[in-house]
């Protein structure tokens, strides 16, 4: 049966004008390390890609620090060394058989350009169905059968995942003291997975500014230039 396509949201990187908000997309950053690294990876991701979000290199350097990763000594033997800006974010499992094995036999899919994934392609349709999906674990109606160990959610298409309800109200402590109900942190999450999705979407659109202001300069020099040299015409 058909779901009802997620509602539109008003997100600050939409529209012509579009630019990220980047005081929710840390706190995405937060939710995102605090809860859904847990079971998600995002293999696009490097600690010091942060810097783009307005993390500082100090602040980069002690993220990555919080993690250690499997590297080799000078020698060529196995190490286990803190992580460094320039590593990939932590995989939470060897690969997708165990992520599966430890989910109810569904890997997690990769975050990192989930935003993009998912709807129909319109740039806030991938948006609006994570948003819609992480507001959407319900009880389900009467009626509906959800098999065990797995849960019923709204927007999830035929309504049966195997994600479990992982945003609930306080699930993170904002260091910013913005009160992290399950709707904030769903849409802090969103902001963040669109940044990582297209870093690069505030430049897109602002080359898109400039070149219809070229091209109206351009237009109006156009104009003034056919003026004169057809003066004198008759
Ligand atoms: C699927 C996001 C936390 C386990 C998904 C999907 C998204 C998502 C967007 C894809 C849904 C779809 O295919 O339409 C998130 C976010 C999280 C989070 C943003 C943190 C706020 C977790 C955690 C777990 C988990 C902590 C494990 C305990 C799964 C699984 C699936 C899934 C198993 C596959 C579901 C299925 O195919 O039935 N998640 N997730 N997620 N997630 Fe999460």
């Amino acid at each position: 049966e058909g779901e009802a396509a997620p509602k539109e949201q008003n997100w600050s990187f939409g529209g012509f004008f579009g630019t990220f908000d980047r005081a929710s997309a840390q706190r995405g950053f937060q939710v995102y390390k605090e809860v859904c690294s847990n079971c998600h990876s995002m293999k696009l991701m490097y600690f010091r890609d942060l810097t783009g979000l307005g993390f500082n290199e100090n602040e980069v350097k002690a993220i990555a620090a919080e993690y250690k990763v499997a590297d080799t000594n000078d020698a060529g033997e196995p190490i286990e060394r803190t992580a460094l800006p320039a590593d990939p974010f932590h995989n939470p499992f060897p690969n997708d058989k165990a992520a599966a094995a430890a989910n109810g036999g569904k890997t997690p899919p990769d975050l990192s350009l989930m935003a993009k994934a998912r709807g129909e392609g319109g740039e806030t349709d991938g948006p609006n169905y994570i948003y819609a999906f992480l507001t959407g674990f319900h009880d389900a109606p009467e009626g509906f059968k959800v098999p065990d160990g797995l849960n019923y959610n709204a927007a999830f298409p035929g309504h049966v995942t195997a994600m479990p309800n992982m945003i609930t109200d306080d699930a993170v402590t904002y260091t910013d003291g913005t009160k992290a109900t399950h709707e904030q942190e769903a849409w802090d999450v969103v902001n963040f997975l669109m940044w990582t999705a297209e870093p690069s979407l505030e430049d897109r659109k602002h080359i898109g500014i400039k070149v219809i202001l070229f091209l109206i300069v351009f237009a109006g020099l156009l104009y003034a230039v056919k003026r004169k040299v057809w003066a004198n015409a008759h």
